[in-house]
């Protein structure tokens, strides 16, 4: 606009403001200015003659007042033209059904309805005046928002000035209505790069979108590589859509970001396909989804089927079971694992997530703590990995109200008190050496012998481990796994009316003893809390004789052998005393034994108290079942593992051969379902998928380990590589 023929002093001033604040903006903030430093010093002159001319107009949010050099968002209330109405939610087909039936009542029958994502992102309004945008607002409470335009105008895919067309002219004035989100892998690499810079990194992408969309200075907005999808209109003038995929044509004509995943469905049934798919493809979308946004298409039946003060009735989002949730981090505790490993554990506020409540997750170390920035007393995101285990993501930094404190990892093991020291230099696992006196390991490993990998033993749950090696009152009666398979009537007597008493008032996993969670990603197996020390004892009976070699070779807890390397351990070397006797190099021929697993079976067997073990076994009557052997041993039976990249000692061929005879499945492709993804140099897309999915990722050296030791020893590596 030429301010020179404005009529008015402040019409005058008001167009030179605007196209100084717009050469501030363009300078400061996009990097990008379009005149030169002396017009910008020429044009401030004048405005400031205007201004000593007609001091009214020197306002202090005058270019004239600003510091030159800082700009910032003033995040000012604006009222939004039209509402910003929010969305009911329906969980379930049956309460989609319900919203369905009512419009059909209503209208006599069910109008066409457009299906879309529901992004998971923050909302937006932007107001376009003549084809400018002139404002952008947050959400805020629907009526009234934060004024961001500064902020909204860095995003990339926000136009800053609309385009028509001869069918879409533009229009006088609209309210673009959106969802600002950060892409999935725009803010898994940008989060990388601020843990490195700056040692913190945000929980997820929304928080990260947030966060952004909130700075007060634009700049570090513009820094941000963030998106938006409009998905509606508010107050418009000049444009009369007669459907909203109508008006997604004329917004996506005048050149903003539209979706391609809309579709305009005629019956239920097909919005119920399009939810399936979503939920089955959730991943494959570039942004995170939370559900499906169902509305009536044709604008006068939106009009006539109206909104409450809150929701329209035209639009239903279908919410997905949540991935993530937050909660309140209350306390980081340690335990002691079966093999000594101390890890520290998060205890929660407890929260639903993907269908069960969770109050505890494994942090698996003190580095991890660290890494992911947990500060006790934050509000934590938290998710289930693979849909089982629950596992802390990040804190949401910006929840902090400076209460919270570090968490410091103790020097003694929590249930004996020794000191923990890593088993070598350099580990960061710290463990209690204490293997054979420390009633955490023992309960543990007790419990552990119980479990559907080991002995399988329905009544032997974690209860019942707490009650035979930590009993409330009287002498334990199980100091080691022999003495568990030794056990007597007598021996727990005492024990009866504990058990029975817990058993009255506990729920299955309900202990009050200790939490109940998971570690190593084996879920524990709850006790049958009316368990009584008979049934105990008839199963403990059974076993003796009723399972193989290579399950009471899995419930001694050798570092390394789990059920895997056990079956074939147990094929090579079919009875204890064959185990016990052989050498490292007699393991190391067995093929699909490598030297880890080598050393770790040499150097449990050299400790006298372990052999003794198996002579109370023997002394109790263990004789284990002889099973038929298959051919050739398959010891990666059951895994599916990709190979990305180049490894050095293998054609890709090669290392495809040596999965497959051992049993492995060797996949094209990165799925939740994959083992293992061995990684070499310059790994594709497969690698960010394996991490964005958790699943584990192993270098050479890991695939060696587990070509040699089995997925075992390979999971091993990963744990240590991570920290
Ligand atoms: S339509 C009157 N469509 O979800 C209709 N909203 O839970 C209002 N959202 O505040 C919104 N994706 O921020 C609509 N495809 C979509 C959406 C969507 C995400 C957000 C929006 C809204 C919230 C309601």
């Amino acid at each position: 606009m030429d301010e020179t023929t404005a009529a008015t002093p402040a019409q005058q001033h008001a167009a030179l403001a605007e196209e100084i604040e717009n050469a501030r903006y363009r300078y400061y903030v996009l990097d990008a200015p379009t005149i030169s430093d002396a017009d910008f010093d020429v044009k401030l002159r004048q405005l400031e003659a205007i201004e000593d001319a007609n001091p009214e107009l020197r306002t202090p949010d005058s270019p004239t007042q600003k510091v030159a050099g800082a700009y910032e968002t003033e995040f000012t209330s604006v009222p939004h033209l039209e509402r910003m109405l929010s969305l009911d939610n329906a969980f379930t087909a049956e309460e989609l059904q319900t919203w369905a039936d009512r419009i059909e009542k209503d209208l006599g029958a069910l109008p066409e309805l457009l299906c879309e994502l529901k992004v998971d992102g923050l909302a937006i309004n932007l107001l376009y005046e003549k084809g400018k945008l002139t404002r952008a607002l947050t959400r805020g409470d629907g009526r009234t928002g934060e004024d961001i335009t500064p902020n909204a105008k860095t995003i990339q895919t926000i136009p800053q000035t609309l385009t028509g067309t001869d069918e879409f002219p533009v229009p006088e004035l609209v309210e673009v209505r959106g969802e600002v989100y950060f892409a999935v892998q725009a803010f898994d690499e940008w989060n990388e790069k601020i843990l490195a810079e700056t040692g913190r990194s945000y929980a997820n992408a929304r928080n990260a979108a947030a966060g952004s969309l909130r700075q007060k200075d634009p700049r570090v907005t513009a820094q941000r590589p963030l998106s938006m999808v409009v998905h509606g209109i508010g107050a418009r003038k000049g444009f009369t859509p007669t459907s909203q995929s109508h008006s997604y044509e004329a917004l996506r004509a005048w050149g903003l970001p539209t979706s391609d995943r809309v579709k305009v469905v005629k019956t239920l049934k097909d919005v119920q396909k399009y939810i399936d798919y979503y939920n089955k493809h959730r991943h494959d979308v570039e942004h995170e989804i939370d559900g499906v946004v169902v509305k009536v298409d044709a604008l006068p039946i939106q009009g006539r089927l109206g909104s409450t003060s809150r929701a329209p009735r035209w639009a239903i989002a279908f919410k997905y079971p949540p991935e993530e949730v937050t909660t309140k981090l209350l306390d980081i505790r340690v335990q002691v694992g079966r093999t000594g490993r101390v890890t520290p554990y998060a205890v929660m506020e407890p929260v639903t997530v993907a269908g069960s409540t969770v109050q505890n997750a494994t942090l698996h170390n003190q580095a991890i703590v660290v890494k992911k920035g947990l500060l006790i007393g934050d509000t934590v995101v938290l998710r289930k990995a693979g849909d089982v285990i629950p596992e802390i993501v990040g804190a949401v930094q910006d929840l902090r109200d400076g209460s919270e404190r570090e968490f410091v990892m103790p020097e003694n093991c929590p249930d004996c008190g020794t000191k923990l020291a890593p088993q070598k230099e350099g580990d960061i696992d710290l463990r209690c050496p204490n293997s054979q006196f420390c009633l955490g390991q023992i309960r543990e490993r007790i419990d552990f012998m119980g479990s559907r990998n080991a002995l399988d033993i329905e009544a032997l749950g974690y209860e019942s481990a707490v009650a035979l090696t930590q009993p409330a009152a009287g002498t334990a009666p199980v100091h080691d796994e022999g003495d568990l398979l030794s056990l007597k009537l007598e021996d727990l007597a005492d024990l009866k009316m504990l058990q029975s008493k817990r058993g009255a008032d506990a729920k299955p996993g309900e202990t009050e003893l200790v939490p109940y969670f998971f570690t190593k990603g084996t879920p524990k197996k709850p006790s049958v809390p009316t368990a009584t020390t008979e049934l105990l004892l008839q199963q403990l009976e059974l076993v003796k004789t009723d399972r193989p070699l290579w399950r009471f070779l899995v419930s001694l807890s050798i570092r390394h052998v789990g059920p895997t390397a056990a079956r074939v351990l147990a094929r090579e070397f079919p009875s204890f005393d064959a185990l016990a006797n052989a050498t490292e190099e007699d393991l190391k021929a067995a093929n699909g034994i490598g030297p880890t697993i080598a050393t770790a079976i040499v150097e449990w067997f050299a400790v006298d108290w372990h052999r003794a073990i198996i002579g109370k076994w023997q002394a109790a009557g263990v004789v284990p079942v002889v099973e038929s052997q298959p051919e050739g041993p398959r010891p990666l039976e059951g895994l599916s593992v990709v190979v990305t990249g180049t490894l050095a000692g293998f054609t890709r061929d090669g290392a495809a051969e040596e999965l497959t005879s051992r049993g492995a499945k060797v996949s094209g492709s990165v799925s939740k379902k994959t083992s293992f993804v061995v990684v070499g140099d310059n790994p594709g897309t497969k690698y960010d998928k394996a991490l964005s999915l958790g699943v584990k990722v192993l270098d050479e050296e890991g695939f060696k380990v587990l070509l040699g030791d089995g997925p075992q020893a390979a999971a091993d590596t990963v744990t240590e590589a991570e920290a």
